[in-house]
Parts: C-alpha cells; sequence; structure tokens
C-alpha cells in the first residue's frame, strides 16, 4: 500500500498524466468531494479494474452547492482521505484548491435542463448545473478514458452520461452499484449527521424503495397508487419529511403515469437536518 502522489497544480498533473499518456497506459477517474467512505472505496476498487492508471479528484465544488453554510459545513478529511485512496490502489489525487481550479469567476456553465428538473434538481437550483460544469473541468483536465460514479447519485449519474454523449467525449463512463449497510441504508458522507435515533429509522428509504419495487415486479403498473403507496409508508415514520418519491423514466428522468418498460424509482427524505437520497432501478419485463 504506497501513498498516492498529491497534486494540486493543473499544471503538473497534465504533465504527469502526459508521461502515462507516453507510456500508453490508460487512466481511470473517480471524481470525489472527499470524506471517503466505503462506497467511494468501491468506486476505486472498480476504476482500478479497468485502467493501468487511477486518478482520484478531491475538491469541494463551490459552484453545486446552493447554500454558503453547506459548502462551508461540508466536511474536509484530506489525510483519512488519503489513506483511503491508498489503501485502494489510487495512484494520483488531484486536490486542487478553489483558486486553482477557479481562477476567475466562471462565466461558461454546462446545462441540462430536461434531465435537471425532476427529483433532486427540482429542491436544489443550480445544483446539476455546478456539479456537471465541474465534471467537464476535471474531464478536460485529466482526460481520463473510463471515469467511475455511483448509482446512488441516479441523476448526476444520468446527466453525466448524456454530456458525455452530447458532448462526444471520448470517456466511458462506468455505473458503480450502490453500497448498503447491512440494514439497507446506502452509504453516503450525510449519514454521519444522523443521531443514533435519526439513524435507526433512516433505513426506512430503502425499504420503502425495495418494497415499490417488489409491486412493480409482481405487476403494479400505475405509478400514482405505487407512489401513493410508498409515501404513506414513509410518513408512518414521525420523523420522517418525504421531499419526493418518484417512478421516472431512467434516461430522460420524467415521471412516468406508467410502468410500461425500465423505470427509476426514486426519493429523497429528510430526518431533521439530514437529508437522504437513494433509488432502485426497474429493467422492465420486455
Ligand atoms: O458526487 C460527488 O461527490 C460530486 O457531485 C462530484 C461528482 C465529485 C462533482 O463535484
Amino acid at each position: 500500500m504506497s501513498a498516492p502522489e498529491v497534486v494540486r497544480e493543473i499544471e503538473l498533473l497534465r504533465e504527469r498524466l502526459g508521461s502515462v499518456r507516453n507510456r500508453q497506459q490508460s487512466i481511470a477517474l473517480v471524481p470525489t468531494m472527499g470524506a471517503l467512505h466505503a462506497g467511494h472505496a468501491e468506486l476505486l476498487r472498480i476504476a482500478r479494474e479497468h485502467a493501468d492508471v487511477v486518478v482520484a479528484s478531491i475538491f469541494v465544488n463551490p459552484l453545486q452547492f446552493d447554500r454558503k453554510e453547506d459548502l462551508d459545513a461540508y466536511p474536509r478529511t484530506l489525510d483519512e482521505d488519503l489513506r483511503v485512496c491508498a489503501a485502494n490502489g489510487v495512484d494520483l489525487v488531484f486536490a486542487p484548491t478553489a483558486s486553482e481550479f477557479y481562477p476567475s469567476e466562471p462565466l461558461t456553465f454546462v446545462e441540462s435542463p430536461v434531465l435537471s428538473r425532476n427529483l433532486c434538481g427540482a429542491f436544489r437550483p443550480g445544483h446539476f448545473r455546478g456539479m456537471a460544469t465541474v465534471v467537464l473541468k476535471l474531464f478536460n483536465v485529466v482526460q481520463p478514458h473510463v471515469a467511475c460514479f455511483g448509482e446512488k447519485d441516479a441523476q448526476q449519474l444520468a446527466i453525466i452520461r448524456r454530456m458525455v454523449t452530447d458532448f462526444n467525449l471520448a470517456i466511458r463512463i462506468v455505473p458503480v452499484a450502490t453500497v448498503r449497510e447491512a440494514d439497507g441504508l446506502a452509504l453516503s458522507s450525510r449519514n454521519k449527521h444522523l443521531s443514533a435515533e435519526e439513524r435507526a429509522v433512516a433505513p426506512v428509504l430503502a425499504r420503502v424503495l425495495a418494497d415499490a419495487h417488489a409491486r412493480i415486479a409482481a405487476g403494479e403498473t400505475d405509478c400514482a397508487a405505487v407512489r401513493a403507496g410508498a409515501t404513506e409508508l414513509l410518513q408512518a415514520e414521525e420523523s420522517v419529511r418525504v421531499e419526493y418519491f418518484e417512478i421516472v423514466d431512467p434516461d430522460r428522468l420524467t415521471p412516468l403515469e406508467q410502468v410500461t418498460g425500465a423505470a427509476l424509482i426514486a426519493g429523497a427524505i429528510w430526518l431533521r437536518r439530514t437529508r437522504l437520497i437513494d433509488n432502485l432501478f426497474w429493467p422492465g419485463t420486455g
């Protein structure tokens, strides 16, 4: 387990990766905002399987935070993150400062209006624009052959995939399955904000998603009925505030009335001040 080199400047990173490319080696990128947990470790592990050199970026991207308090409160745990990177075979960590990555106020953005209209996008104005913009910048700086993204952030993944298609980027996007605790709770940097009582309630979202998935598998096609059942189960937990529970087309992320093929079942809840998201994919029967 050797410590990865930490590179803070774009030019130095380009130099290092230029040598990698000259050696005809392939590059995988795992973009992160740090606070790495076992879900990120899985992204890094999968990245290792797909390329000769693994680059992890650690950058808390100010553009994707709608509230300054959230940006300031975001955990910064570089030393621990470097240990996770070392343990998971990362070769290079790109950890620029905000002034290195945004030397001047950005005036150009990636917009994905259709894909960011629903689900989390309806509640987090500007978030996906900031996320897609920073990911495109990271893609341009690193120029990876492969980039890994978690399926837990399904809307993020859909937007990145479509950006790659629409902008003809020569990058293969590898989706990585959600890592869960034994009781089903999807791993997230936000889980550490849960009190013991909230932690005990939190797996309800995964259970309700599994229940909705099972109803669809059993032949229920009426999305309003599935949604109503799910919302009722979530609201039965006094401490849960439901932000959304939706069944959407997996490519366009537009709400479905009937399940006739593949569908994405996705939800977001609040437990006091912690927001949790999760989703399950229904592949369709045909
Ligand atoms: O998923 C995240 O951690 C962030 O949205 C990403 C992809 C690193 C962009 O800042």
